[in-house]
């Protein structure tokens, strides 16, 4: 994920320096998108095209851009056109070259800003390195200016395309999700932008009111109908492509949400909408209407939610999807985990494998240490960071050591590394940051790609854990042919997931309820066991984190041995009865707390009436593969602990005392 910004002014007077204010100020909306780098490029008289590009914030790219003599502040451009963009890596750490606009080569002839993942860059890099294309970044962008560079000087005899043209042949060769904006110097004074997954909108702005409430698509055939392109008497007008709304507000209120693979161009300062006429056939309409927005700024950065923790939780059918995205074939039942590949030997062949985390990521760990130890048929201990090093472990040589941090800044988990690297072991980290601590100074590893995460309570990145640590168990197992219809079963069931998730999401309104008959209560017990547990831990750890109850996550295994003297009428108590292989033992905590005169709330399965007809109230979720259960029945977790907080009134996305990435012991 990661903030585009673009901005063409037709036939509008105005200083360069506007231009550059223009685009950074639209950044820096979007930088809650992603901010490990940043970068535009805006029109330059003679050398065609001025790019700035920094790592870091937008702030840094700020203090340069007027800095550089080029920027030429106080001439006046009539019409102009300038691309920007906001980075979240995910294909080469966060460096100026790698960051964004890409570029087809040294003459900047096609330029690209670009949100989302291209699974097949590598084909496509090993094609154009055939054809002596240097690639100057490590990310999958690149491919997509030097493609466009590529086709347009490899059309048809006698034939010149039309950036238009040149945009579509690019895309349908392009697998994955993207946003991207186009901008070259062989075609001045015009822009492409396109989507397929990634979001992207366009902001019209024009001094007379060109009356149009909507845009026709144009499918080839009918290539550049004139009458079906906005402002076709070519009048002054501005126009700005975005992320999301919030950079587009302070400048207009009409906007086209563009949908998937419409091509949208703007030449001689006139809008067209162009697909490709394959979905001519399927398309329902063929138009797409200029909405007036009604939004205020902070809706629309939290994208219609209330904070940035309720937006995280939602997102996760996309987080999720973004983490297998390239890794797990679905036809051949394969999980190529890239940043694993050298090592995979070697992790096969260990003796152990300690993975190590603090707070949520630990979590994940336990989430998914049955699994782990199932397909790897090692010892699996979880250990958290500070106690770890307390102990001073004994590590050996032959150990595998899994760090797990979002962050990967985390300064327990970081620590622990260092003391195992002076061991000798193995270390792979699981981490949502590109060139952070633990990235760099593993073996190897996975970056979970989930996106940023803003709040503090951490969600999505939680189910990307848990989902990351279930592709290398698989990808572990697989080797073995007495675990392949296991490792089969379980990709069928990541597959499903993002849609899954959705069905759960879906039922925020049952778990609102459930939050205004708990949120003035003292405390809440949570219980289950096997894959579960960790659900239950990971649901008191957010209902403490935002909402300042007293929780406690309870293995119902050890219910007898100590907290069920807790339990009585008053107590509210959570508990998880799925149809694995705890499914009886987890009915017995359910009868234990039922005799006590408790009043169990469950999260059970779909149609498990029995376990409804125990319970006092119940969230029933729909029914996956066992060791991927604990990513459904989490979800009405991280949502009961949003209500609970927004409902006595806190301010879920920084609760008190608490920050996002502990970055001292
Ligand atoms: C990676 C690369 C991508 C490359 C692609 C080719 C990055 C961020 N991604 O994506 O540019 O073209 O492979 O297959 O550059 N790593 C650690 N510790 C961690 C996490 C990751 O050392 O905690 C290492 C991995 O071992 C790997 C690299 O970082 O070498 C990238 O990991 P990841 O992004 O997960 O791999 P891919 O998705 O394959
Ligand atoms: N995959 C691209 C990169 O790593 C874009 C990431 C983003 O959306 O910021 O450069
Ligand atoms: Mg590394």
């Amino acid at each position: 994920m990661c903030g585009i910004f673009a901005y063409l002014n037709f036939c509008v007077p105005c200083q360069r320096q506007k231009v550059y204010e223009i685009l950074l100020r639209g950044l820096e909306r979007l930088e809650y998108r992603g901010y490990d780098s940043a970068g535009i490029a805006v029109d330059y008289p003679e050398e065609g095209v001025h790019i700035v590009r920094k790592q870091g914030k937008v702030k840094m790219l700020r203090g340069i851009v007027f800095d550089i003599e080029k920027a030429e502040c106080s001439s006046i451009v009539n019409t102009h056109v300038g691309i920007a963009h906001t980075r979240w890596a995910t294909h080469g750490e966060p460096s100026e070259r790698n960051s964004h606009p890409q570029s087809s080569g040294e003459d900047n002839s096609f330029m690209v800003v670009h949100n989302g993942i291209i699974t097949n860059f590598k084909d496509i890099k090993q094609f154009l390195e055939k054809e002596n294309y240097t690639f100057t970044s490590d990310t999958d962008t690149e491919v997509i200016p030097k493609l466009a560079h590529y086709i347009y000087h490899h059309s048809e005899e006698g034939k010149t395309l039309s950036f238009t043209e040149v945009v579509e042949r690019v895309i349908s060769q392009l697998e994955g999700a993207f946003a991207l904006v186009f901008k070259s110097t062989v075609f001045p004074k015009q822009i492409v932008a396109v989507k397929r997954g990634s979001p992207l909108l366009v902001g019209i702005k024009s001094e007379r009111d060109i009356s149009m409430d909507k845009v026709n698509i144009s499918y080839r055939q009918k290539e550049n109908s004139g009458d079906r392109a906005f402002n076709i008497a070519g009048q002054s007008a501005e126009y700005f492509f975005a992320s999301d709304a919030s950079a587009l507000i302070e400048h207009t209120d009409r906007v086209i949400y563009l949908e998937d693979d419409d091509v949208t161009s703007i030449v001689d300062g006139s809008l067209r909408i162009n697909r490709l006429k394959e979905h001519a056939k399927t398309d329902e309409t063929t138009s797409r209407q200029i909405t007036t927005l009604r939004l205020q700024l902070q809706q629309i950065m939290k994208g219609n939610y209330s904070t940035f923790m309720e937006k995280e939780i939602h997102e996760q059918p996309e987080s999720v999807m973004n983490t297998m995205r390239g890794r797990i074939d679905f036809t051949s039942d394969m999980v190529r985990l890239g940043g694993l590949q050298s090592h995979a030997n070697a992790i096969k062949r260990c003796r152990r494998i300690i993975v190590i985390a603090s707070g949520t990521s630990y979590n994940s760990g336990v989430a998914t240490r049955q699994l782990l130890e199932e397909l790897s048929d090692v010892p699996v201990v979880i250990e958290l960071g500070s106690d770890f090093l307390d102990r001073r472990c004994p590590v050996f040589r032959d150990d595998v050591c899994i760090f797990i941090s979002q962050s990967g800044e985390t300064a327990d988990t970081l620590n622990a590394l260092r003391y195992c690297k002076s061991r000798g072991a193995l270390l792979l980290g699981i981490t949502n940051t590109v060139g952070s601590a633990i990235s760099r100074e593993t073996d190897c590893g996975i970056h979970i790609n989930a996106g940023p995460e803003i709040g503090v309570a951490s969600t999505k990145a939680y189910t990307s854990q848990i989902v990351s640590m279930v592709m290398l168990s698989v990808m572990i197992g697989s080797d073995s042919i007495s675990k392949q219809k296991r490792c089969a079963d379980i990709i069928q069931g990541l597959k499903e997931l993002p849609e899954l998730i959705r069905k759960v999401l879906k039922k925020n309104d049952e778990i609102l309820a459930l939050a205004k008959e708990l949120y003035e209560e003292k405390s809440l017990l949570l219980m289950g066991r096997g894959y579960n547990y960790a659900t239950c831990l990971e649901g008191a750890l957010k209902v403490k984190e935002v909402s300042y109850m007293h929780s406690e996550g309870i293995l119902s295994g050890e219910l007898k041995h100590g907290p069920l003297a807790l339990v009585d009428e008053n107590m509210p108590c959570v508990i998880v009865v799925v149809k694995d292989n705890t499914y009886s033992k987890c009915h017995n905590a359910l009868q234990q707390v039922k005799a006590r005169q408790g009043r169990p709330i469950t999260i059970c399965e779909e149609g498990d009436t029995e376990v409804q007809d125990m319970s006092f109230r119940s969230f029933s979720l729909p029914s996956t593969v066992d060791c991927l259960m604990n990513i459904l029945a989490v979800i009405p977790l991280q949502l009961l602990s949003f209500h609970l907080a927004t409902l006595k009134g806190l301010d879920v996305d920084c609760p008190r005392n608490l920050a996002k990435s502990v970055t001292t012991e």
